[in-house]
Order: C-alpha cells, then structure tokens, then sequence
C-alpha cells in the first residue's frame, strides 16, 4: 500500500504575518482533520522554515523544502544545500519543479545531481515532470515525459526507491485548467509501467503524485485513481480552508 502524499507548495508567497495566521488556523482546522494513513507536507519559502516548524507543532505535518542546491557546500551565491534544509526539519525537498526547469534552465543532468544530493542529505526528493500544451498538442509528451524519465531512472539507479514522482503537466499549473482525473491517471499508469520496465517492485511502490490547478473540488476525483498517490498543491495550499479540505478528502467513492 502506498501512503497518500499531500504536499503544499508556497512558492514565492507568504511573510511573517501571513505565516502566523496561518499557522495558528490550520493547526486549529487540523484538528478535525482525519490524517491517518496520508503525509501532509509544507513547502514554504525556506527562509520561513524555523519560523512554521516553530509554530505548527503537530507531528503528522512535514515540512518541505522547495528547491535544493546541485551543490554540496563552496562559494554558490544564493544556493540552499540538502543539508541546511535538513537541519531546518524538512523531510522533503522539490526538484525538478517546471518553474526550475523553465526559468532557471535547469537540465535533466541538474535535476538529477539534486535529487542524488538530497538523497546523501537524507531528504525524500519529489521529483516534478511533465510536459507544455504545445508538446501535448503535437503528440511529443511521451518523447518530453520519457527523456524526464530515463535520466532519472538511469541517473538515481535503485535509489529511484527513495523518491517521489510528480507529474505536473505545465500546462495545468496555476490556470485554473486542471488535467482531468482521466488524463492524469493515464499518464501515472504510464510512467509506472515505464519504471516497472526496470523493476517491478520499484513501480508498484513509487509515490506518483498530482500537481496543477488542484482544488478542493477536484480532489476526490483524482484521488480516486489508483496511480495517483497524492497531490502537489500550490495555489489551493495558500487558503487554509481549501487546503484542510483537500487534505480531509478520502479516496474511494
Ligand atoms: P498550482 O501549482 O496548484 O497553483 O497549479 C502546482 C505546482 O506548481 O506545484
């Protein structure tokens, strides 16, 4: 059986205030929350990491961090290692996520060096893939989603066992058009299949969770597909009622 994964993905939101208030409504809202058997996760800008663990005190919820550096340590700018985000109480970090991919041209190779790095650093990575409208619209998804793919598969070998995947279609990120449960379960079964081409038991027990354009009202549907193991929520996460409904709702009819 594969755990539920709920992640929340701030991105480039929040502040000292609105972090407080949050805090202080979800972790109330959470009581009537049901988490048995599912993960909820909290990406925040990681310059608030301390802060949110210092407030949500509640030991179902992890934090996660939203990118790590493919570096370890050494005179890297701006860079965030594994292992800062991991003495910070982050259990999960993002890679690979389309924003990165896109505007920080980051390579297969790079997203590989990342999850390879937050593995040493004893961090589950979610690994984000997924393909544009146009590459959708012109039948190269599967060329776009095999090359994401096989550089993870061949990059992180057994250590795939480590990871989460996500599928993100770029498309339905942050415009409201939600792939629909049917075309995001096609594709999870198709990247399962992929991986059990390398080994069985590594597919069947792969998270392979959902982002783009998630809602409370989308959510049991997309739940309810039997590859789709969780989902990765950005905008719904930032609207603690929303994103507490997402987290209560059940799979199964
Ligand atoms: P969205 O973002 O839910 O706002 O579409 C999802 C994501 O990018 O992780």
């Amino acid at each position: 059986m594969r755990t539920l994964l709920i992640i929340a993905n701030w991105k480039l939101n929040g502040n000292w205030s609105f972090n407080e208030a949050y805090a202080s409504a979800f972790s109330s809202g959470l009581k009537d929350v049901d988490v048995t058997g599912r993960q909820i996760v909290i990406c925040p800008p990681s310059i608030y990491l301390q802060q949110l663990n210092a407030l949500i005190l509640n030991q179902d919820i992890y934090f996660g961090g939203q990118d790590l550096s493919d570096e370890t340590a050494g005179a890297f700018t701006g860079e965030i290692s594994g292992v800062m985000l991991k003495e910070f109480g982050c259990r999960y970090v993002l890679v690979g996520h389309s924003e990165r991919r896109v505007r920080h041209q980051e390579s297969n190779e790079i997203v590989v060096r990342k999850a390879l790095n937050a593995i040493s650093a004893g961090l589950i990575p979610v690994i984000c893939v997924g393909e544009t409208l146009e590459q959708r619209q012109s039948q190269q998804m599967h060329e776009v989603l095999s090359s994401q793919l096989d550089a993870i598969l061949q990059g992180l070998g057994e250590q795939v066992e480590q990871v989460v995947l996500a599928y993100e279609p770029i498309w339905a990120i942050g415009t409201g058009q939600t792939a629909s449960a049917e075309q995001a379960q096609e594709v999870h079964s198709w990247l399962r299949e992929r991986v059990g081409k390398k080994s069985h038991s590594m597919a069947q027990n792969l998270q392979i969770i959902y982002g783009g354009s998630v809602k409370s009202d989308n959510t049991k549907q997309l739940l309810n597909m039997p590859d789709i193991d969780g989902l990765l929520v950005g905008g719904s996460s930032l609207v603690v009622s929303e994103f507490l409904s997402i987290c209560q709702v059940n799979e199964g009819i």
